[in-house]
Parts: structure tokens; C-alpha cells; sequence
């Protein structure tokens, strides 16, 4: 029986700088001397249809507590936040098929949207990510819901995950 050659199944490289930001990212506890950029997941971001299905699901099925329900114009979305430990599920709607939300929506279909790490002071945050070699969509921190500041990082640069900074209103 003749095996496949490695070459032929071996994946594409990644390129150089693409490799250097995931080592990084991934290097194990104890090996890295860099101060983690991010200490704690804050949510996880999930587009939804309809925000009252979601909830029969999230709340009423799961049991998760509904902490909050916000129309947030700035971001062409409706989010109700469900606790789950010491973080969220951010449940969003689109309230328009031109907002990022309704085309991820149109495009991809309901489900996982994007992670969001917590952070006491955005700023910096900003300031460590970009020392990181990525790029970020938002230079500048914008409103997020329930008084946070937020700021998305270029899913470009994050293995295509959409990856939000948030520092919580004090
Ligand atoms: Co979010």
C-alpha cells in the first residue's frame, strides 16, 4: 500500500508574521516572559434572529438570568445580556441588514459572533494589543452596553475570531 507523501498533505505555512503573533498568543503558562494582554473573557457574543427566541432558549430553557435588555443604536444591534459564572452571553439582534450584525447574519447565519476580554482600562489594553503587532478595527474605545467602553481588535489579525476589549462602566 503506498502511503500519501507528508508534502502532499502538509498544510500551508503560515506566514512569518501570522506565526510570531500565535506563538505569542499560545505560549504555555511559565515559558513566556510577556504580562498576558488579557486576564478574563468578559462574554461571548452570539447573533441572533430574534432576541425573544433566543431568550426562550438562554433564559427560560437554560435558566441563565437575564442582567440586562438594551437597544444600542451605535452599534445597529439589541443585546439582552444572560449571566453565566463570572461573565455573559451577549445575545445580538440586528436592527437593520446593513448593520454588522445583520450582514454577519445574511452571510453566516445565526451563532457565535465574537469574544470579548475584560479589561480595567481600555486604553492600555489598546496600547498593549497594538504592541502585539495587531491591528485594531477601533483605534479609539466606543459606547458598548450598560456604560462599557469597547473596542474590537481586526479579526485579521486574530485567526478570524472577532475579538472585542471591554472595560465595564465603574
Ligand atoms: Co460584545
Amino acid at each position: 500500500m503506498k502511503l500519501p507523501t507528508v508534502t502532499s498533505i502538509a498544510p500551508t505555512p503560515p506566514r512569518l508574521a501570522e506565526r510570531d503573533h500565535l506563538r505569542a498568543w499560545a505560549a504555555p503558562p511559565g515559558t513566556s516572559t510577556l504580562t498576558p494582554v488579557f486576564g478574563q473573557i468578559d462574554h461571548i457574543g452570539v447573533a441572533v434572529e430574534d432576541l425573544d427566541d433566543a431568550l426562550d432558549l438562554y433564559r427560560d430553557a437554560l435558566g441563565m438570568r437575564q442582567q440586562h435588555r438594551e437597544r444600542l443604536e451605535s452599534q445597529g444591534v439589541e443585546a439582552a445580556l444572560v449571566g453565566v459564572g463570572d461573565g455573559h452571553v451577549e445575545l445580538l439582534e440586528p436592527l437593520s441588514p446593513e448593520s454588522n450584525v445583520g450582514r454577519f447574519l445574511a452571510r453566516r447565519g445565526p451563532g457565535l459572533h465574537h469574544v470579548a476580554y475584560r479589561t480595567a482600562d481600555i486604553e492600555s489594553a489598546i496600547g498593549a494589543v497594538r504592541a502585539a503587532g495587531l491591528d485594531m478595527i477601533d483605534e479609539q474605545p466606543r459606547g458598548g452596553v450598560q456604560g462599557s467602553r469597547v473596542a474590537f481588535v481586526h479579526p485579521r489579525a486574530t485567526g478570524g475570531v472577532l475579538t472585542e476589549l471591554v472595560e465595564p462602566a465603574h
